[in-house]
């Protein structure tokens, strides 16, 4: 082995990344120098480093690993399928597997088409939308993320909102066109989303809605009401489940909520981790993606979707999940909760103002005294407090990156009493 591929120090490893990789980050956040850390592997709530600290992790991997990392029944899937072949481009028994779970969990489900990502699926989603229709325009929610693609990455994080339902990117690089196919609605306000429904019926294909928005809980009625207003204008509602699926409950947050959208998206929990989407809907939609159909279908595909090593990575997640539903999903309620009210007692007992939205499994915190029902609620929130907080937790290893907490199965009441011991001295420190 090469001197260059042993690094004597996490720092060397660190300057080397930032040589090869734009800000050496992965996504669209990079830990800061004072707290940046290299990950060698993840086990359980952890992960650890390559100096070989351990951190309790509540990004995990943007969500994928509610059952936390390596799973003894995941990783067994995983190798044996690795060693049957990592890819085929063909129909698969796993990806039949995979389809036929999924289609028995997810109440709008009777067929499934896989993608290679979350985004690839709300993507697909709404071109399949558009051509059912035969109309042009999407209508999304302030504040909404569905993915990195130009429609997704409208008017999800909006420093300076337009008025609605106008959208604006978030991204150098997307064509203008693209935000006039784009409408925006206040998530939470039915009466608005409904007007602009109804306004802009003859040209909208469908409303897309994260049921449960970032870390914001749908308010009594809300998505009933789009429902409705969806049915009476003929525009599709397509639930972005990629979050909420298999996490909320079994049926994700179709069965949570008691609301049955037309097409639903997927992608985290239901691959285990490996790289994975899908979009589900009713045959009589679903079957636009006929490749029998040729040019008056809907043409998706791509090189990994359904393949054999990320679907048996999902079958075996959502096997655990299905088997053991009856105690794995009160336990995520109850951690997500009790460390919630951990933190926000913490924050309240110093006098900093706090809002922890979320459900269970999910939350954020926000230091501000508004209740927040949408995006334009934490505008005010001080982000830059909240920040210096988790990178002073982090250092105190407990890994936070600002966003959204993500609970696993494997995090123990060991890990919540050490996450606000942690927290108890970042305050300390930050105070
Ligand atoms: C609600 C939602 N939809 C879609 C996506 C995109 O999924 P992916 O990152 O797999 O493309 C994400 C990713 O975080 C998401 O949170």
């Amino acid at each position: 082995m090469t001197a260059q591929a042993q690094p004597r120090t996490q720092a060397e490893l660190l300057q080397r990344a930032r040589e090869v990789i734009p800000g050496a980050a992965i996504s669209t956040e990079a830990l800061p120098d004072d707290t940046a850390f290299v990950i060698e592997r993840a086990q359980g709530s952890r992960l650890y480093d390559v100096a070989g600290r351990s951190y309790i992790d509540y990004v995990m991997g943007s969500g994928p690993m509610v059952l936390g990392h390596g799973h003894p029944e995941v990783v067994a899937a995983v190798q044996e399928q690795a060693a049957r072949g990592a890819t085929y481009f063909a129909i698969n028994r796993q990806a039949i597997e995979l389809a036929e779970l999924m289609v028995s969990a997810i109440p709008c489900a009777e067929q499934v088409r896989f993608t290679g990502s979350g985004g690839e699926a709300t993507f697909g989603a709404l071109r399949l939308a558009r051509a059912y229709t035969g109309r042009q325009k999407i209508l999304k929610f302030e504040g909404g993320y569905h993915g990195a693609h130009d429609y997704a990455l409208m008017s999800s994080t909006p420093a300076v909102p337009p008025p609605f339902p106008q959208a604006i990117p978030d991204s150098a690089g997307i064509p203008d066109a693209i935000a006039e196919t784009v409408l925006v609605a206040p998530f939470n306000d039915s009466e608005t989303a409904a007007g602009i429904i109804g306004d802009h019926r003859e040209h909208l294909a469908a409303v897309i809605v994260e049921p449960f928005q970032r870390s914001i809980p749908p308010v009594p009625g809300f998505l009933a009401a789009l429902r409705d207003a969806c049915r009476r204008n003929g525009v599709l509602l397509i639930f972005d489940e990629v979050v909420t699926g298999f996490r909320f409950a079994w049926g994700g947050a179709q069965e949570r909520y008691g609301v049955t959208p037309d097409l639903a998206t997927y992608g985290k929990i239901a691959f285990g981790g490996y790289a994975g989407g899908a979009i589900a809907g009713p045959k009589e939609m679903m079957r636009l993606l006929d490749p029998a159909l040729r040019a008056a279908g809907v043409s998706l595909t791509g090189t990994l979707s359904g393949n054999p090593v990320s679907a048996a990575a999902g079958l075996a997640t959502l096997r655990v999940l299905e088997r053991e539903r009856a105690t794995i999903y009160p336990r995520l309620y109850d951690y997500g909760e009790r460390l919630a009210r951990g933190i926000a007692d913490l924050l309240a007992a110093r006098r900093i103002p706090v809002q922890t939205p979320g459900e269970g499994p999910i939350f954020q915190v926000y230091l501000q005294d508004r209740p927040i029902r949408d995006y334009r609620d934490t505008l005010g929130a001080s982000g830059a407090r909240w920040g210096a907080i988790c990178r002073a937790m982090t250092r105190r290893g407990v890994f936070l990156n600002g966003g959204k907490l993500y609970c696993s199965a494997a995090h123990s009441d060991d890990d919540l009493r050490q996450t606000l011991s942690a927290a108890t001295a970042a305050l300390d420190e930050t105070s």
